[in-house]
């Protein structure tokens, strides 16, 4: 389950054109399962209608402070109710009169009354963002805990190329998801994620790699995310969209991801292995272009150290078993060969599980436990399952 499913989100819209992008965002949290409820400032009513939210998020949409609802007051109930208030866009007025707690309208008097976390996504031209007034609104509510997204350097509306421009949906999506989780079962807790397929060069222009298109890795690392984890994403080549909220740390060969894997692992608590790492490189990488000259071309291959394998048994380690036979007995070797925690099996000849696919089907095998098969889910489920997993392991290893 994703952590937006269920979630009762206050999103809080303000009086600037980036409105327009409140709307997109409202229907995609709905239809990732949450139940958003919508204050618009009355300058928010400007540019989009409480007509526009209600249609996509099939909640009211509010705007008056005193709309009558009969048994309650609305302010109260709607803080009292809510997981998350977010407010996007923010704008400099609404910053500040957050910041000094003026209650003024329905959006300041919730703001004022929720015990929920608060996110605040600015956006504005450049000269307003820099302005000392803005600056000391976000710091004053930075203190008082609240999440603030950072604006992009990019084109306003206005025409003006400055920092203060709002992030797409998707990152916003990405920033909730991290805010939501934050108190979640890794919280406080540092996991490294590899993703992606290593590139062993040739010659400047060519390599030996793999089909790893990277998804199940960013699913790993977003449920890592979304369960509260600081995450390193350590990226070869992909072709999926990678995911936001974290640090990503790009690699093209099998020595660099071991590099930035050993460097990384030195101060987390799990690693995961989603990583397609070549097992043999080139013995050497020509310095120019491999010319054509009519001969059979033989190359010689040197095996590249096992990474997972090599990683001290400190933190909890997870592997994946990619295998197009003999599925279960490769991956029991691999448990032990590479003394990890936890081996996640998958038929990599099989569509629904190989490649670029979108869904997953593996089987879990643990030390303790016999082989347990997963039936097939879409990756980002199986990451859910496998961060159960990882979750419990390294809160067993942190009492030990
Ligand atoms: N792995 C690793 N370092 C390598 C090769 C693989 O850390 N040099 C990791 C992978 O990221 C994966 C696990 O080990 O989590 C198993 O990878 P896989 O490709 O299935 O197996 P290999 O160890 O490469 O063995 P083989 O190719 O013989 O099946």
């Amino acid at each position: 389950m994703s952590v937006l499913s269920g979630k009762r989100i206050l999103l809080g819209v303000c009086g600037s054109i980036a409105a327009f992008k409140a709307v997109a965002l409202a229907s995609q949290l709905n239809q990732a399962g949450a139940e958003v409820t919508t204050i618009l400032t009355k300058d928010a009513a400007r540019f989009v209608t409480p007509l526009s939210f209600t249609s996509v998020t099939q909640q009211p949409a509010y705007i008056d402070l005193f709309t009558p609802d009969p048994g309650r007051i609305l302010h109260i109930a709607l803080a009292e109710k809510a997981d998350l208030l977010a407010v996007i866009p923010a704008t400099a007025h609404t910053l500040a009169r957050l910041a000094q707690g003026l209650s003024d309208d329905l959006l300041t008097c919730t703001y004022l009354s929720t015990r929920a976390p608060v996110l605040v996504a600015p956006a504005m031209d450049g000269g307003m963002y820099s302005n000392a007034a803005t600056q000391a609104s976000l710091a004053t509510l930075r203190d008082s805990g609240a999440h603030v997204v950072e604006p992009l350097e990019g084109r306003a509306a206005s025409g003006l190329v400055a920092k203060g421009r709002m992030p797409e949906v998707d990152a916003l999506i990405a920033e909730i998801r991290a805010v939501l989780g934050k108190n979640g079962s890794l919280s406080g807790k540092i996991v490294v994620v590899t993703a992606g397929g290593t590139q062993e060069p040739l010659d400047p222009v060519r390599y030996i790699g793999n089909r790893s298109s990277g998804k199940m890795g960013f699913a790993l690392a977003e449920a890592a995310r979304d369960c509260g984890a600081r995450v390193v994403l350590i990226k070869a080549a992909t072709t999926a969209p990678p995911p936001l909220g974290m640090t990503s740390v790009p690699v093209t060969t099998a020595a660099d991801m071991q590099a930035a894997v050993n460097e990384h692992t030195a101060q987390a608590d799990a690693l995961i292995m989603a990583g397609a790492v070549a097992d043999y490189r080139p013995e050497t990488a020509r310095d120019q272009k491999t010319k054509r000259t009519g001969d059979p071309l033989a190359i010689r291959l040197v095996e590249n150290e096992d990474i997972l394998a090599q990683v001290p048994r400190t933190l909890v380690k997870v592997g994946f078993a990619a295998e197009t036979e003999d599925v279960l007995k490769n991956a029991e070797k691999k448990l032990t060969s590479k003394g990890a925690d936890l081996i996640f099996a998958n038929d990599v000849s099989h569509p629904e599980s190989g490649f670029g696919a979108d869904t997953n089907r593996v089987v879990v095998l643990s030390k303790d436990h016999s082989p347990e098969p997963l039936p097939l889910m879409a990756k980002s489920e199986v990451a859910a399952v496998i961060l159960e997993r990882v979750a419990a392991l390294v809160q067993e290893r942190s009492h030990a």
